[in-house]
């Protein structure tokens, strides 16, 4: 009989063969943990009639959906019995979280629920979250960490049930849910790498916003487009999972010629630390990378404020590295 093997297996020869603590491993758990309760919760909350609007708006100005909310309580309970983390930061609340102060060695970025208008069509979601470590030999100096110190990303894809891990120096890694739903991973399983080949490459980006952005981005796209096909499902969970199978570029370019200009993002819509950086995580230990509207690492960028917000630019290298380019030339 071939059993597989688990997540829980392949996370405890991980850290032993890197001579690891199993703290990292009681976190991870109970991050798996809350992304089967939260798959629990959507697969079946449209029977409960729990994929509404709560009435509330968030810190970011958008209308939370009582999905938000039930996936935030879940991941923060979690966390807190882990006794893992000192602070975590997530979308749904302004300021960090303290979770334990004396004992956490970790703290966590997520996004609880990424792709909320999805929710009320039962399409993917997903739940996404960073690692990074607390400074175990001095005063702890803050929360706000910079990508290139993260020591891990994922992104649970909700309810399918696939789960995209990425470790420091090490790789990308794919788990699937079986029948007793583990994450299992498949036979033979390399770690992931994002193509290099242009002929599966993809583009996604909402296609609605296409005249708002700069000149030298809708210039780019004109001149590119036609050699790739488009996919935008509104999630960047599902959209940039899809991207690391096949290759290409996620972009979530600044809004800077809204003809309204109140409407105007000069600093993009995704936040830096829990959708940014998780997927610019991923595309590194994947061979791949991401940018800003500068052309910038956004895992060079330094965080000033939890929520903060960027332009994104990322998947297969040699793509991002043209719009790199583009992006750096004068107007
Ligand atoms: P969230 O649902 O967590 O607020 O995130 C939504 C984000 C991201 O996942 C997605 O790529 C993007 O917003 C979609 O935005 P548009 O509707 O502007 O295309
Ligand atoms: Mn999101
Ligand atoms: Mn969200």
């Amino acid at each position: 009989m071939k059993l597989k093997q688990t997540f829980s297996d392949f996370m405890l020869h991980h850290q032993e063969g890197h001579k690891r603590s199993y703290n990292f491993l009681v976190l991870l758990e109970a991050i798996q943990t809350a992304a089967k309760y939260i798959q629990y919760f959507y697969k079946t909350g449209s029977l409960k009639n729990l994929m509404g609007e709560t009435g509330i708006t968030n810190v970011q100005g958008e209308n939370v959906m009582e999905m938000d909310d039930i996936a935030n309580a879940i991941v923060i309970h979690y966390l807190r019995r882990s006794n893992q983390v000192i602070y975590a930061i997530t979308e749904e609340e302004a300021d960090p979280v303290l979770l334990n102060e004396d004992g956490g060695r970790y703290f966590l970025y997520f996004d609880p629920l990424d792709g909320s208008s999805n929710i009320k069509h039962n399409l993917p979601v997903g739940f996404m979250f960073a690692v990074a470590k607390r400074n175990l030999k001095g005063p702890e100096d803050g929360h706000l960490r910079k990508g290139s110190e993260l020591r891990a990303a994922g992104i649970f894809l909700i309810p399918t049930g696939v789960f995209t891990l990425a470790l420091a120096d090490t790789g990308v890694f794919r788990f699937h849910q079986d029948e007793t739903m583990t994450y299992v991973i498949p036979e033979n399983a390399d770690p992931l790498l994002i193509p290099e080949n242009p002929k599966s490459w993809e583009l996604s980006f909402n296609a609605s916003n296409r005249k708002t952005f700069s000149t030298k981005v809708q210039n780019w796209i004109e001149k590119h487009e036609s050699k790739h096909s488009f996919r935008y499902i509104g999630a960047l969970a599902g959209d940039f999972h899809r991207l690391l199978s096949n290759g290409g570029m996620f972009m979530y370019p600044a809004i800077v010629n809204h003809p309204k200009p109140g409407k105007n993002r000069p600093q993009g819509k995704l936040r830096l630390l829990y959708e940014a950086n998780v997927a610019a995580f991923i595309a590194r230990e994947a061979g791949g990378m991401a940018i800003d509207e500068n052309g910038n690492d956004i895992l060079q960028i330094k965080p000033e404020s939890p929520h903060q917000r960027t332009a994104l630019y990322v998947g297969s290298r040699p793509l991002v590295k043209k719009i790199q380019k583009r992006l750096r030339e004068k107007e």
